[in-house]
């Protein structure tokens, strides 16, 4: 099982300038707090995930003086195609050197047109190209009880690895290249009313459970901050499946220190 994430996605609410001055912020604030070494047992991985036109100066600001934080980048989507001639897309394999992984299947970006078909072809891509794929599934309905919102969810991430093995890439490869899903209900995302971490607990025992045994290590995200991000690592800690591997955080992710309390307080168990 790799580290815990927390994955900050930015979505399209800042200018590339801006991207980069939040990157410093944070960089900045996490040498401040000591959490100069995100890469301990228990410590989080820290993602930024920038707009696709910030990608490229954030990336360079960490790596030429943040370099020791191991602060890393993800793309927030990348093309269903390949190198070619395909105007406008962001190709998985030009994301190389700049960004570790990249979130697919967003709950945004299925709503402007992602399909399990596309969505299964970037996975396959992102994979082929050496950068860890995060998936992000979610069901739509707030009040649909747990007993239907779970294979909602898991059929999801069903068509979509399916989609990503007719492309060449079974879910056993995306294991070993890295496979996060990320299980985000479109109903708790920028709405303030996080699902429970017992709803997300079971979300992710049905992944893990059509993952054939597989360690599929899943996420939760969708109104996390720093007020109730201790509950999901607290909660989920130490049991035998279901536990949460981190956090995808969107509007709280913008402001540097509330960014940096959700790592501590995914880093350090309360007692
Ligand atoms: P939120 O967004 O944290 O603002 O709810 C999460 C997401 O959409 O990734």
């Amino acid at each position: 099982m790799q580290q815990p994430l927390i994955i900050a996605n930015w979505k399209a609410n800042l200018s590339p300038g801006e991207e980069v001055e939040r990157a410093r912020s944070i960089a900045q604030i996490a040498l401040e707090r000591g959490l100069s070494a995100f890469n301990g047992i228990d410590t989080p991985t820290l993602v930024l995930a920038p707009s696709a036109v910030g990608l490229v100066p954030v990336a360079s600001l960490l790596q030429r003086e943040y370099g020791n934080l191991a602060i890393e980048v993800a793309a927030q989507d990348c093309s269903a195609e390949g190198i070619g001639a395909h105007t406008g897309e962001l190709v998985a394999a030009n994301l190389v050197g700049i960004a570790a992984s990249v979130i697919i299947g967003h709950s945004e970006r299925r709503a402007a047109g992602d399909t399990d078909s596309s969505i299964g072809r970037k996975i396959a891509h992102a994979a082929a190209a050496g950068l860890r794929p995060i998936l992000c599934v979610g069901d739509a309905t707030q009040s649909a009880a747990t007993e239907a919102r779970v294979p909602e969810v898991v059929g999801q991430f069903e068509r979509a690895t399916a989609q990503a093995a007719a492309a060449g890439w079974p879910l056993d490869r995306l294991v070993a290249a890295g496979l996060v899903v990320a299980y985000e209900p479109l109903w708790a995302i920028g709405s303030h009313t996080p699902a429970t971490p017992m709803d997300a607990m079971a979300v992710a025992r049905g992944i893990q459970g059509a993952g054939n045994g597989l360690a599929i290590p899943v996420l939760y995200g969708g109104s996390v901050d720093a007020g109730n991000a201790a509950s999901w690592c607290d909660e989920t800690r130490g049991q035998a499946d279901g536990a949460l591997s981190g956090l995808l955080v969107g509007g709280a992710s913008l402001d540097p220190r509330e960014l940096l309390d959700i790592v501590g307080a995914a880093t350090m168990p309360r007692r």
